[in-house]
């Protein structure tokens, strides 16, 4: 089954051509950084309209790059929620005009229970091997931080959450006081590169041993009280340092909770997905500790764990195949338990 993915949950325009949920064809991602860097983030009125203007060549490059036609796509995959309304809008709407006026039926897809099936796409070669039921996901966002126990493609349990920010909105912040722009989680994984991780002692939020919760907003102000307060300011050394000690900070906590999030249920199989599992650092000690204690890791290659419409395809087809379709008349957005 050949699946037209569709996402615009936020400020990135995507589509994707996924054949039976797992072979990417094309993924086409137009971002709208550059709009939104000099607000220092995302003004989501901008970001609407920009769907719109690119909605239509985005999916159009998606087709033409997959080498397949409308017609030869057999169901609609669109991201529905959680994200900017206005620009979930945009996508869902104009799936539901595609699905009406082509007949193809459409399906809406939960953005974050999405991300961890970027797990299961592959562009080239053989078939990779899989993650295996259940699975923990560690689902790491802009805005979401989220630990998932996957029974099944469309079944799962919430292990844990972000009480506060999430860990992409906390590199964020931290990116834009220490000047670095906007998204700021790449600027700081690049300059921590260069930092020492153990310079400074920011406080790990880890709540009480065993909780599957995250918070991130106590380590986003301890590095605020940090900056303010240091005498002399802070010169490009001490920049590095900050930005890999903060890290250290962050990823230590994400580590920490998923091995406790896999020996509370017994699950073996691990899935570290969204944007910030992008971050060099986290991908590294992740593995290492993956290594240590024989859990085997599924991380996808950056392309696919931040924002595009494979992974949306890539669930829409599991949905799609259980006849899970959206009727073009609800145009409430469906809530989703426990986001
Ligand atoms: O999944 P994503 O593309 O969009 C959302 O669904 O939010 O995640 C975007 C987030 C941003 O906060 C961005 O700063 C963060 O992922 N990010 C990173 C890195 N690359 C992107 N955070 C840390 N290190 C990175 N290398
Ligand atoms: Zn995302």
């Amino acid at each position: 089954m050949l699946v037209l993915g569709i996402e615009s949950s936020c400020d990135d325009t995507a589509a994707a051509v996924v054949e039976n949920g797992r072979k990417v064809l094309s993924s086409v991602v137009s971002s709208q950084d550059s709009i939104h860097a000099k607000y220092g983030g995302i003004v989501p009125e901008l970001a609407s309209r920009r769907h719109i203007e690119s909605i239509i060549p985005v999916v159009e490059e998606a087709l033409d790059a997959a080498g397949v036609a409308l017609k030869d796509i057999e169901g609609i995959a669109v991201t529905q929620g959680p994200g900017l309304v206005g620009s979930i809008l945009i996508g869902l709407s104009f799936a539901k005009a595609v699905s009406f006026g082509a007949g193809i039926p459409f399906t809406g897809v939960n953005h974050i229970e999405a991300h961890a099936l970027a797990a299961f796409l592959f562009e080239q070669g053989p078939e990779k091997e899989t993650p295996g039921f259940p699975f923990v996901a560690l689902i790491v966002s802009g805005g979401h931080t989220t630990l998932l126990l996957y029974k099944d493609f469309t079944s799962y349990e919430i292990l844990g959450q972000t009480l506060d920010d999430a860990a992409g909105e906390a590199f964020d912040k931290v990116a834009k006081l220490l000047g670095l722009g906007y998204p700021g989680g790449a600027a700081i994984d690049r300059l921590a590169k260069e930092g020492r991780a153990n310079a400074i002692e920011f406080k790990r939020p880890y709540l009480s041993k065993g909780n599957l919760d995250f918070s991130f907003s106590g380590i986003k102000t301890a590095v605020l009280n940090y900056v303010r307060n240091h005498k002399g300011g802070i010169g490009p050394d001490l920049l590095k340092d900050v930005a890999a000690s903060f890290q250290e900070a962050a990823v230590d906590t994400l580590v920490m909770k998923a091995l406790w999030a896999l020996e509370s249920s017994g699950a073996k199989d691990l899935v570290v997905a969204g944007g910030v599992a992008c971050n060099s650092r986290l991908r590294a000690r992740i593995a290492e500790k993956a290594q240590e204690e024989g859990i085997r890791l599924f991380m996808p290659p950056p392309k696919f764990c931040s924002d595009n419409g494979a992974f949306i395809a890539a669930l829409g087809y599991h949905q799609l195949k259980k006849k899970l379709y959206g009727g073009l008349d609800t145009n409430a957005l469906p809530t989703w338990e426990g986001f």
